[in-house]
């Protein structure tokens, strides 16, 4: 069976992708440098697979650790995860966002070319679109994102169709994400954020579990269903096994292929708090804020080009990610044991 090479394989999506790599088969070498990930988390793959990652502490900007990694190991693709992701640092700091998310990638590629291996799956995010006017967005909307965070994105992805179309022997598949949420069912992994949570669900569960006050929702007065903004938001699990489905896709599939993952079912921000609410079982505070700006109304996903491409269907529904998210945090207080 194939070697799959994951690098930031030690965070949130990272983890659970190892976990789905394993348990289909594939051997897995993670390359992390822990900024934003870290290593009970790969502890943590090793018990729900019964099979462990091999895992470099390496930075992957660092291309000498990468050649070491791509001579000691038979390495046969990439999914690459590694990188930043905070759309508000981002515009606070855009050069430290070029250069670990295009500059890291552009390494990879480099080594990955110079070691004969072209075979890429790479994280990018449904950021590329910026302010669609399409509902649903498919793959081939206009690309006009709104924040260097997803400029690095569509940079890298350029990078990529060029490597393909020029360089014969490239392969890759860029997967647009939505919003990815929920935990894995056994309550061994989850999201472990850093701080003040960017997203979401993290947010609700740390209201939930009496770490914060209360969930502030911003704006209620969108042409939505109950007057908050929608989202597509999906399993993490199911973008685990997207993963798992897109490597299996290269090994059929030459050139450049862009693929949204999604469930196409948008929620909106008190539909997300109802599902959480029945989770825990209790109400969970909250209070209407005003609209921030550069939110949009209603964003979900196309997903018809990645269900036919990968074979591939997001199974969890919103009950299923609140269930996960809150099973996880009330397993783990603190997150991960550090
Ligand atoms: N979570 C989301 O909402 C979301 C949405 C769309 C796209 N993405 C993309 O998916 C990928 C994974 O996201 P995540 O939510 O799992 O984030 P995460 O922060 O949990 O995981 C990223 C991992 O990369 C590692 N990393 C960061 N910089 C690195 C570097 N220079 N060298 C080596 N390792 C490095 C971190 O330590 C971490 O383990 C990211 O590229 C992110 O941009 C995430």
């Amino acid at each position: 069976m194939k070697t799959i090479l994951v690098t930031g394989g030690a965070g949130y999506i990272g983890s659970h992708t190892c976990a789905e790599l394993l348990a289909t088969g594939y051997g897995v070498v993670v390359l992390d440098n822990l900024d934003n990930g870290c290593e009970a988390a790969l502890r943590r793959v090793e018990q729900i697979t019964h099979r462990k990652p091999v895992f470099v502490q390496a930075d992957v900007r660092d291309k000498d650790a990468l050649d070491r990694v791509f001579r000691e190991f038979s390495i046969d693709a990439t999914v690459h995860f590694a990188g930043l992701k905070s759309v508000a640092e981002s515009v606070a700091n855009p050069a430290l966002y070029y250069d670990v998310n295009l500059g890291g990638s552009v390494a990879l590629c480099d080594v990955m070319d110079s070691h004969g291996v072209r075979d890429i799956v790479f994280s990018s995010s449904a950021t590329v679109y910026g302010v669609s006017s399409d509902d649903p967005i498919p793959e081939h909307a206009e690309k006009q994102p709104a924040q260097p965070y997803g400029e690095t994105k569509l940079a890298v992805e350029h990078h990529l169709e060029e490597l393909c179309g020029e360089n014969a022997g490239w392969n890759a598949v860029c997967l647009r994400y939505f919003n990815p949420l929920g935990a894995h069912p056994s309550g061994l992994m989850g999201e472990d954020p850093r701080g003040i949570p960017n997203n979401l669900a993290p947010y609700i569960t740390q209201v939930a579990a009496g770490f914060r006050d209360r969930l502030m929702v911003f704006g209620n007065d969108y042409p939505t269903r109950d007057g908050t903004g929608m989202r597509d938001y999906i399993h993490v699990v199911d973008l685990a096994r997207g993963h798992a489905a897109a490597i299996r896709f290269l090994d059929e599939n030459p050139g450049f292929m862009p693929l949204n993952l999604g469930t196409g079912r948008p929620y909106s921000v008190l539909e997300v708090l109802a599902a959480f609410e029945r989770a825990v079982g209790e109400e969970i505070p909250y209070e209407i804020a005003p609209r921030r700006d550069g939110d949009i109304a209603i964003y979900f996903a196309d997903t018809t080009k990645a269900e036919k491409a990968l074979g591939w269907t997001a199974d969890f529904d919103m009950d299923d990610m609140a269930h996960h998210a809150w099973h996880w945090q009330s397993k783990n207080p603190e997150g991960y044991p550090r």
